[in-house]
């Protein structure tokens, strides 16, 4: 079969990784891709949010399956655009995919349903938002209605702070329509991990439990980024967790999404906070995550377009995943000054001599060619990826395949997956 996988990160890159391997898959193209994706697939040079172009490209290639990786194309449409034109696609339609682009529906759902997250409410008037605000506990959050690429949520110290969150969300519109709602939130303690599960509507498969480390510096300090590694699986996962997690948030998330008539079809992934073996919401995601997805698919037996395709036939009661038992770590490599202000254009190093170590697999995100040599083109540059016999070896072969590679400026954590060893 063929398969389009929309995007061009390293979270693509890891899926198209996977999907080639299939004995199944005779052919795959990635738009946009990238240059470490165009080895194993051919790049189709349309952006993943030119819904109408993709659209094309796949009735007149015959894909048989679309996969779509980032969160905007989804919320535009995407899949209700192919579903229209009789093509299968893996992802949720615009109105299930609201669990993501709208945080404001996401809590009035978690409320409806009585799916455990922090107390908080929805304003679009800033006077109200910040006598709310002003009532409850500190730290408090502030978070933007819409999808704001991991900028919309501001965790504030003091009344002063979330009063000034509010009025550039609100007032100043700094994240224009993004912003044109905002929820204020409980703060909740605890650490954090994330659940992606595949849905097919009414079943709901779990995947190996994930962590990623959002914060752009060693020991969680610094701006959130959209994440600087990731590991699979999460030590703070336990079973007990696990079964809490799918009784009490994912299970009820997909029989409410049947019983609002949106049944979400894709991945389903919960950011979750857990405190003394209690999950609680903080996030939805509709769709895999970025950098989870790199550990997740290095660690995954299974054929993943059996997975996918089961999910857009409903039938993924039939399938049982199956996980390498050695561990993975994901170490991002970024643009310095990521997430601020970067420079791109930078010639990378000894990316031939990392991929040539035993269980290293070096996924791109933000690269571009030129001429002979492969340029940084974005924050997240590379998720070099490892297994190991156990985390603390997945994660050295990781860092030793990290130290190969080098561009000027690269900025790296060096503690990612210290809280799964
Ligand atoms: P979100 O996009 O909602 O996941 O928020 C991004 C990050 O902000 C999360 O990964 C958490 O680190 C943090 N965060 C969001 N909501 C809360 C909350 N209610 N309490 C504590 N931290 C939060
Ligand atoms: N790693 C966080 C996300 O994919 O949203």
């Amino acid at each position: 079969m063929k398969v389009l996988v929309v995007g061009g990160g390293g979270r693509e890159h890891a899926l198209v990784w996977k999907i080639a391997g299939s004995p199944r898959v005779s052919k795959v193209w990635c738009a946009p891709g990238n240059p470490g994706i165009s080895e194993c697939a051919e790049c189709v040079p349309i952006g993943s949010n030119d819904i109408n172009s993709l659209l094309a490209f796949a009735k007149e290639n015959r894909a048989d399956l679309t996969v779509v990786g980032p969160e905007a194309p989804l919320a535009a449409g995407i899949v209700d655009s192919f579903k229209r034109a009789g093509l299968r696609v893996f992802g949720p339609t615009k109105e299930a995919a609201s669990l993501e682009s709208s945080k404001a529906f996401a809590k009035d759902f978690c409320k409806r349903y009585g799916i455990p997250c922090g107390a908080s409410e929805t304003f679009s008037d800033a006077a109200a938002a910040k006598a709310y605000a002003a009532g409850g506990s500190l730290p408090v959050v502030v978070k933007a209605d819409g999808l704001a690429a991991g900028k919309g949520v501001i965790i504030c110290k003091s009344v002063a702070e979330a009063e000034a969150a509010i009025d550039e969300m609100l007032v100043s519109r700094s994240m224009g329509d993004a912003g044109r709602r905002v929820v204020v939130e409980e703060f909740l303690e605890g650490e954090e991990a994330s659940f992606i599960a595949v849905c097919d509507g009414n079943h709901v498969l779990p995947l190996a439990s994930s962590q990623d480390h959002k914060a752009a510096f060693d020991g969680d300090r610094g701006p959130n980024t959209g994440g600087m590694g990731a590991v699979s699986p999460a030590k703070v996962v336990t079973g007990d967790v696990a079964r809490a997690v799918m009784e009490r948030i994912m299970l009820p998330v997909a029989r409410g999404m049947v019983t609002e008539g949106m049944p979400f079809v894709g991945a389903l992934y919960a950011g979750l906070m857990i405190k003394d073996g209690e999950p609680r919401v903080l996030e939805f995601n509709a769709r895999f995550g970025d950098p989870e997805t790199q550990p997740l698919m290095v660690r995954m037996k299974n054929d993943l377009v059996d997975v996918l395709e089961a999910a857009v036939t409903g039938t993924l009661d039939r399938v049982e995943l199956e996980w390498d038992t050695r561990p993975a770590a994901c170490v991002v490599m970024a643009s310095g000054g990521y997430p601020g202000a970067y420079e791109k254009g930078k010639v990378i190093g000894g990316l031939a001599d990392a991929a040539a170590l035993a269980d290293v697999v070096v996924f791109h995100a933000g690269t571009r060619r030129a001429g002979d040599e492969i340029v940084t083109d974005g924050g997240r540059v590379l998720g070099v990826t490892a297994l190991g016999v156990d985390m603390k070896s997945a994660i050295g072969r990781a860092y030793e395949a990290v130290s190969k590679i080098s561009w000027e400026g690269v900025h790296c954590r060096k503690d990612i997956g210290h809280r799964a060893v």
